[in-house]
């Protein structure tokens, strides 16, 4: 990120989500405050976006990582998760419609600047904040999680789900495992959703080729990709931290849940989506 300034691929999927609620109607992921949140209009977000087709694979995976996390937590509620903590949440909107947000403690943890901005979007945006969300700003690259997390309230003896979405990719390996460890080590169990790319040089020619595009595009913007990981390994190690229950969606898995009609065969490597529990 840019010393002092807002994350700018926090915007970028926003956009994403926004142009997903026009363009494919929300069918993966419906989320009615993405546009809103944007303060674009829907005309010149649809015609960014169709200008630029290449990015319609990113779009897909952004809906379909927001409505696994959102799916998984509405599950893990249903057997008695009461805290969550959206990590790097960017212009991420669940706290803001959820139908579970009251019922919820809810901890939105994000980059300084980032979260500054984002308070001036939904002011301006006239979105009320729920009375049970707080804001915990933290850099991940320079403070622990635990520190902000304990300054703003947070406690480590409920059973909590983490989502980190759009954000491994961003941190270098060694503050993805601070973050990992943190959570593995909370008593009373927790739950974590986040998505990550297997390492370039696994990627098929056309996924290389999208790989490098993107990576172009976001280093241009000032947040380079710095981890990738191998499933495998990501596993084992996952375990090793106390993570009992991982369930890793690749391409092939994600088109398989969210597109059952695709005739199109997927290559396995590519984004992943992850959910891993201690309990
Ligand atoms: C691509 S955006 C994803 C935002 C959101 N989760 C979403 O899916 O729309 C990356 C997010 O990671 C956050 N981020 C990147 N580096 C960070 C750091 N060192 N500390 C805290 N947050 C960071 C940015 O502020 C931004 O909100």
């Amino acid at each position: 990120m840019q010393e002092g300034k807002p994350s700018r691929t926090a915007w970028a999927a926003a956009a994403h989500r926004a142009a997903h609620q026009i363009l494919e109607g929300g069918r993966i992921f419906a989320d009615p405050l993405a546009l809103r949140i944007l303060g674009e209009e829907a005309e010149s977000v649809a015609r960014e976006a169709e200008a630029q087709p290449s990015r319609r694979r990113m779009r897909i995976f952004i809906a379909a990582r927001t409505r696994f996390a959102e799916d998984s937590l509405a599950a893990a509620f249903e057997r008695g998760l009461r805290q969550v903590v959206v990590l790097g949440a960017g212009l991420d909107t669940c706290a803001y419609r959820s139908p579970l947000r009251d019922r919820l403690r809810i901890f939105e943890v994000d980059h300084p600047a980032t979260q500054a901005w984002k308070r001036r979007r939904l002011e301006e945006a006239a979105i009320p904040i729920p009375s049970s969300l707080t804001f915990a700003p933290v850099d991940f690259e320079r403070q622990t999680l635990a520190e902000g997390l304990g300054a703003a309230g947070f406690d480590p003896a409920q059973q909590t789900f983490f989502t980190w979405l759009g954000v491994v990719p961003y941190l270098t390996e060694e503050a993805v495992w601070a973050t990992l460890r943190f959570i593995a080590g909370l008593q009373n169990g927790a739950h974590v959703v986040f998505d990550y790319s297997d390492p370039p040089d696994s990627l098929s020619l056309e996924g290389r080729a999208l790989h490098d595009e993107h990576a172009a595009r976001v280093a241009g913007l000032g947040e380079e990709w710095r981890s990738y990981f191998e499933a495998g390994e990501l596993r084992a190690k996952l375990m090793a931290l106390g993570f009992s229950e991982i369930e890793d969606l690749g391409p092939p898995q994600i088109a398989a849940l969210y597109f059952p009609n695709l005739v199109i065969a997927l290559p396995d490597k590519g984004g992943h989506i992850l959910r891993a529990t201690t309990l």
